[in-house]
């Protein structure tokens, strides 16, 4: 059952107020004066306040109620309060909803009014205690798989991204060779590190290759190793990643890129645990996770039969798909200040600018963003116009861009958020200025 706190000195309205609440399943509490009503409001569980203006009979100024009023904030700013004034003497209760008060009633007040006003914040409150009360498990969850995981400095505020890692956390275990997809600059090299660090073979090495930093010909010796003569120019023996991965983790990175013979040769040593060096004829054995990663389509590459069929297969034991930036935009402020570290900070301008922003350089394009933001800033304060980024301007009706969110998604974004627009424009990763436009776009009200 909600409950009210009624501060008022005036004993009658007290008691109609309890009665009227009473017959709506609210309990009352009431003070007669602003100290007991503050010392009410530290001890217990209240989730609306009504409170008098004035509370001497010689008093009409509503001094006293603007301070009371204050001090509520100070100890709760979200709690909401009504304020109960004489008609002729709004002037100070008019100037206290410009601060945050979240209605006025002039006595006598008309009850159907009052209740209509106090169900609407009730519900509101409640909304919000949940939202609170989720944010708060959600801080506690993250602790906890960070003090139970090595998550290699992954910074992550998105659902969409702890259900990534919850399940990149999971395949980690087994030996699955995992294929990691996603577009550039989205974490595919943080994540082959994070599998790896929560891996049965952590203990042993981390070896990387980039298949598209080098030219065809020199990757086979790269990843098989050579004899010397192999090759024009390999005149000492060398070895290759894969002995250098033994008994830990290579990971194969823009794996579209590897040649046919390349192709061949690595399905060999997935299917075997054995290969030979390029120029020599004994066999080796190996025992290695195998982690790749691609921005290309790889089934359009085996539809073209640029890529090995048999080979997707092997490498992709379990598929884990980054979501570019734009799909989880709770991860774009935190990680936007875990860039910028206690260098500078952002101002709001500057934090609606990034959450405007399409990022199709994803978490890399961020950084470098915030980085340069960070020389560009005069002060302490980095603004919008440091980032150099392109306005946020809306998008013309007629193209809605694909990943802004639709009239279905803002309605039932405002649907979860009982309405509170500013929760809503963060659930969907937009600035409140940038819901505003897109609910006067598409007609739909802002209340
Ligand atoms: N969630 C994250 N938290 C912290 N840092 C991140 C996160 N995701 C990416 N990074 C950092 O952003 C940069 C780009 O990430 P990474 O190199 O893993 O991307 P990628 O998908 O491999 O990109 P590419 O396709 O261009 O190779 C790196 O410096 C990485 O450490
Ligand atoms: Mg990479």
């Amino acid at each position: 059952m909600p409950t009210i706190l009624v501060i008022d000195d005036n004993l009658a309205v007290a008691t109609a107020l309890t009665v009227l609440f009473s017959l709506h399943d609210i309990a009352t509490e009431h003070a007669a004066s602003p100290e007991a009503g503050l010392a009410h409001l530290r001890a217990g569980d209240i989730d609306l306040v009504v409170q008098d203006m004035n509370f001497h009979a010689d008093t009409t100024s509503g001094e006293e109620g603007v301070a009371l009023f204050h001090a509520i904030r100070a100890i709760d700013p979200d709690l909401p309060v009504i304020l109960l004034t004489a008609w002729t003497r709004l002037d100070a209760a008019v100037e206290l909803i410009r601060s945050g008060a979240a209605d006025y009633l002039g006595k006598p007040w008309d009850d159907g009014k009052l209740m209509a006003t106090v169900n609407t914040l009730l519900e509101l409150s409640s909304t919000r205690r949940e939202l609170a009360t989720r944010v708060r498990d959600d801080a506690r969850r993250r602790e906890r798989l960070a003090a139970d995981h090595a998550l290699c400095g992954l910074v992550y505020a998105d659902p969409a991204s702890e259900a990534t890692l919850l399940l990149a956390l999971q395949v980690a275990r087994s030996d699955l060779p995992v294929l990691i997809t996603g577009p550039n600059g989205a974490g595919k090299e943080k994540y082959a590190e994070i599998l790896h660090a929560n891996s049965a073979v952590r203990g042993g090495p981390f070896v990387a290759l980039n298949c598209g930093a080098l030219p065809h010909e020199l990757i086979e010796a790269e990843l098989f190793g050579a004899e010397p003569g192999a090759y024009t120019g390999a005149n000492r023996a060398r070895e290759g990643k894969f002995e250098a991965a033994d008994g830990g983790t290579l990971f194969l990175d823009e794996i579209g890129t590897l040649p046919p013979s390349g192709q061949v040769k690595l399905l060999r040593v997935l299917e075997t645990g054995r290969f030979e060096r390029l120029g020599g004829n004994r066999e080796r054995t190996v025992r290695v996770r195998v982690i790749s990663a691609t921005n290309a389509d790889l089934g359009t590459m085996i539809a073209d039969g640029r890529f090995r069929e048999d080979l997707y297969y092997r490498l992709n034991g379990i598929e884990l798909r980054l979501p570019p930036l734009v799909r989880r935009p709770r991860d774009i402020l935190p990680l936007a200040r875990h860039f910028l570290g206690d260098r500078k900070v952002l101002g709001e301008d500057a934090e609606q600018r990034l959450l405007a922003h399409a990022w199709p350089g994803n978490v890399r394009e961020l950084r470098n963003v915030v980085q340069r933001a960070v020389l560009l800033a005069q002060g302490q304060r980095i603004g919008a116009g440091d980032l150099g980024l392109p306005d946020a301007a809306p998008a013309s009706p007629s193209h809605p861009s694909a990943d802004e969110p639709d009239r279905a998604d803002i309605e039932a974004a405002l649907a979860r958020c009982g309405g509170v627009l500013a929760q809503a424009a963060s659930e969907l990763g937009l600035s409140r200025q940038a819901l505003y436009r897109r609910l006067d776009r598409l007609g739909i009200p802002r209340s």
